[in-house]
């Protein structure tokens, strides 16, 4: 028995809102292998992002427990937080959070140079080429299509080769053909480096590629 790499037990999130506290997500209790690629579906507002938030340690539980790598991300400051994300996530958000002042390849490079790989450039660039954009490496955020921007947020995330990634529908905005790139790449992740993936998708396809699928309905665990 290994222990799981990301692991929650009774997880309440509750945000305060306008008009007064939200309860967003109830009782999650999950637990996610070593190596293992789980899906999560649900209906739009069902708390698929807001779980991935979580188990990133973006948002705090408001009860419950939420333990990745045998670490509780619930008693780890900020700081800590950081830090443990920076040594062992990549995250990709439904919005991708490039930083508009710095160029796709700059964007790539910024996780690898502060895991302090001599190589950085290089191998943004190679990731760059292994989503499909070699040629717009030297592009600012703003001149790139929603789709491209979800591949440098990809690339981005994925090129630390990180042992957990969280990935909110990362194939969303994509063609077929990008899209399957994609999927290859986040495959790829886990089968020559042992990462464990957890992604939010609407994608059949994509589905159908997980160990496990987990479906949210009003923020439980539904099936
Ligand atoms: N900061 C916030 N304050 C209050 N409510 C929020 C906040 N963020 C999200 N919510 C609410 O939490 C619920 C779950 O949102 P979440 O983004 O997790 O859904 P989702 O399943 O990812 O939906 P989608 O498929 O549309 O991306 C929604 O009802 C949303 O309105
Ligand atoms: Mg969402």
């Amino acid at each position: 028995m290994t222990d799981p790499v990301l692991s929650l037990t009774d997880a309440e999130l509750t945000l305060s809102g306008n008009a007064g506290p939200v309860e967003i997500l109830h009782g999650i209790t999950l637990d996610v292998t070593s190596g293992e690629t789980l899906g999560l579906v649900g209906p739009s507002g069902s708390g698929k992002s807001s779980l991935l938030m979580l188990m990133g340690g973006l948002e705090r539980a408001t009860g419950g427990t939420v333990a990745a790598l045998g670490h509780d991300l619930t008693a780890l400051d900020e700081d800590a937080l950081a830090r443990f994300r920076r040594d062992n996530m990549g995250v990709v958000f439904q919005s991708f959070h490039l930083i508009p002042t710095m160029t796709a390849l700059e964007n790539v490079a910024i996780p690898l140079e502060l895991a302090g790989a001599r190589d950085a450039h290089e191998r943004a660039e190679a990731q760059l080429v292994a989503v499909g954009l070699g040629h717009r490496a030297g592009h600012y955020p703003g001149q790139l299509s929603g789709g491209e921007q979800q591949r440098v947020a990809l690339a981005r995330a994925t090129a630390p080769h990180p042992k957990i990634l969280l990935a909110d529908e990362p194939t969303g905005n994509l063609d077929a053909a990008n899209g399957a790139q994609i999927m290859d790449l986040l495959f790829d992740l886990r089968d020559r480096h042992g990462a464990t993936l957890v992604m939010v998708t609407h994608a059949p396809e994509l589905a159908e590629r997980c160990d496990r699928v987990v479906r949210l309905t009003d923020g439980r665990i539904s099936a």
